[in-house]
Formats: C-alpha cells, structure tokens, sequence
C-alpha cells in the first residue's frame, strides 16, 4: 500500500485520506468471507454523498456502441452477451493470459465504493459500485518495472451493439491511464451496482471508474487491459483532440471550448435545482500529488 501514497499532504489531502484510511480499516476489520458474501459485502461509506436512484443510474447514461440518445443504452443494451466473457491482459507484465470473469471474480474482493461520476457534458450523479482495485489485479497480471501506461479496450460486436453502425467514434472504443493512476488506490474495476449485477447499460459485466476524471475515461465492458511503455490513443481524444484531453480530469477552472465545467447539473435534481459548483478532482483531492509538476490548464 505505503507506495501508492505521496506524502506531501494538504489540509484537505489529510481530511480525505483519514476518512478513506478509516473506511480501510473497517473493510480490514470485516476480512474477508465475512457477513454478507460476495457482492456489495464489504460497505464504504462515504460523506456527503446520497446515492441517486437505482432507476436514475441505469435509465440515463452514455454508452455509444448503443446509440447516443441517453435513453438509448437502456432500451438496446440486453443485446450484449456478457456470459461467458474474457478478459486479455497483456503486454508488459510476467503473467499474461485470458482471464474468465469467473476467475478474475474469485480472486479478487469485491467492496462498495459510493462515488460521484462527473461527466464532462457537466452532469454528475452519484453511484453506489460495487467492485475491486484496478491495482490488485494488475498485482496478480504482475506489472513489469518498464509499464507506464495502462490500455483498455471495450467489446466490439456488430452483431450486438447497433450504435457503432455509426462512425461516431473509431471503435472499438478505448481508453488510458498513466500507470500510478492506475494503480491508485482510489481507481476501480466495478461488476455491480446497488449490490447487484451491474447492467448491460452501465458497462456490464466490467467496467473501470476513476472518480477524480470525467466520465468518459471510465470505459465500459472491457476486454483487453494492456501495459505500455508510451501514452496509448483514447477514443475522445481521437476524436476531439482540442476538447479532450487524455489526462481529463476533473478542473472546475478549464472550460470546455463550447461549454462551462464550472458547474454541474445533478440528476434526479430536477428541473428547477441549483446547479452544484464543480469540484477540483471532482472533489478527490488526495490524487492531487499524482500530478505534482504539471500544468493542469494545459496537459488537459
Ligand atoms: N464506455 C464505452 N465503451 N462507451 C461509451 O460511450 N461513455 C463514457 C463512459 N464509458 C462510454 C463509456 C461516458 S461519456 C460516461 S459519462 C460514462 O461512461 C457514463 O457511465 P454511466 O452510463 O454508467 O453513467
């Protein structure tokens, strides 16, 4: 663990770290195999954060190879086989393989992490995942010492997914991070919400979350995890590379070229809500240190 922390801490840095050191020390207390079972076993909570609807999560979302409507991935979704369903990890690490959801289900432990998803159309809500570590299984893929960066890549079927018909993006869509992002402690892989499965229209059956970078970088059904020594390419930056930048993460103060991130509209507000003001890393303020050095208006 020590080596996934910087020490150089702020006020606001040591605030959060306590609260997210604490909720490990609880998780640590249950053990494992304890009370509940698999999913949703472990609880973290989190303050200050009120969980959207279950219905609210899973009726409006972004998922492309389903269509851009944000109703869309509902409706189409249930198309996507997701059992059986494999995962490729390869590249730079000592264990390389195909790994069934199965396995990589029974060696890792599941815990819920309550996190606020900011997309960068400046929407947030927040989601009560269920999931592990991204760094336990890069752990178990065993990371060689020349990895720096971390590629992923969702399904591409066709057959299943009517929304990549559609040039809106060079599909199949993918995403990066830098290696120590990946492995924060605070990145993970989640198979569930509210407990339960996670749905097709969320990224079943898993997709990562990096809470401290808009939405976008949270790429659904995943099925290649690759280690890389240099920046791997990310859909929207392909895309967009004026807009979207491959750190993206979340800044209150670096607008989008068409739109204001200084605000956000939360779901299930309502019409008439007041939009929240945004959040420097979305409010994770304990990634901050991960970025000690750069220009976080320009490397965007
Ligand atoms: N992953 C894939 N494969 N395709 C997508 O279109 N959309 C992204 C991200 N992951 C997307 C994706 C965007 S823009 C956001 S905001 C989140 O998923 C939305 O996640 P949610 O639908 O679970 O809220």
């Amino acid at each position: 663990m020590a080596h996934r922390w910087k020490n150089d801490l702020t006020h606001a840095d040591v605030t959060q770290k306590g609260l997210f050191l604490n909720r490990r020390q609880i998780i640590a207390g249950l053990g494992a195999g304890s009370i509940l079972g698999a999913i949703g076993s472990r609880a973290m909570a989190q303050e200050g954060l009120e969980p959207n609807s279950y219905e609210e999560i899973t009726s409006y979302n972004n998922y492309y190879e389903f269509g851009t409507g944000k109703e869309d991935p509902a409706r189409h979704a249930d198309a996507l086989t997701t059992s059986p369903w494999s995962v490729k990890i390869d590249g730079l690490v000592d264990r390389p393989g195909d790994f069934s959801m199965e396995d990589i289900l029974g060696k890792m432990s599941v815990e819920e992490r309550i996190y606020r998803l900011r997309c960068v159309e400046a929407w947030s809500m927040v989601v009560p995942w269920n999931g592990f570590e991204l760094a336990d299984l890069l752990d178990m893929a065993g990371v060689q010492s020349s990895a720096r960066y971390v590629a992923f890549e969702t399904a591409l079927r066709p057959e299943e997914m009517p929304g990549v018909a559609y040039k809106v993006l060079d599909w199949p869509y993918v995403e990066g991070l830098r290696l120590d992002e990946a492995m924060h402690p605070l990145t993970i892989l989640a198979t569930g919400i509210y407990g339960k499965p996670i749905p097709n229209q969320n990224g079943a059956p898993l997709r990562l979350v990096v809470p401290w970078k808009y939405g976008f970088k949270s790429i659904k059904s995943i099925v290649r995890i690759t280690l890389t020594d240099t920046q791997p390419p990310t859909s929207w930056n392909k895309a967009g590379p004026g807009e979207y930048g491959f750190y993206s993460n979340v800044n209150p103060e670096v607008d989008h070229p068409r739109w204001s991130q200084a605000t956000e509209r939360m779901i299930g507000g309502g019409f008439f809500a007041k939009r929240q003001p945004t959040l420097m890393f979305n409010g994770y303020d304990e990634v901050a240190s991960l970025y000690d050095g750069m220009d976080l208006t320009q490397n965007f």
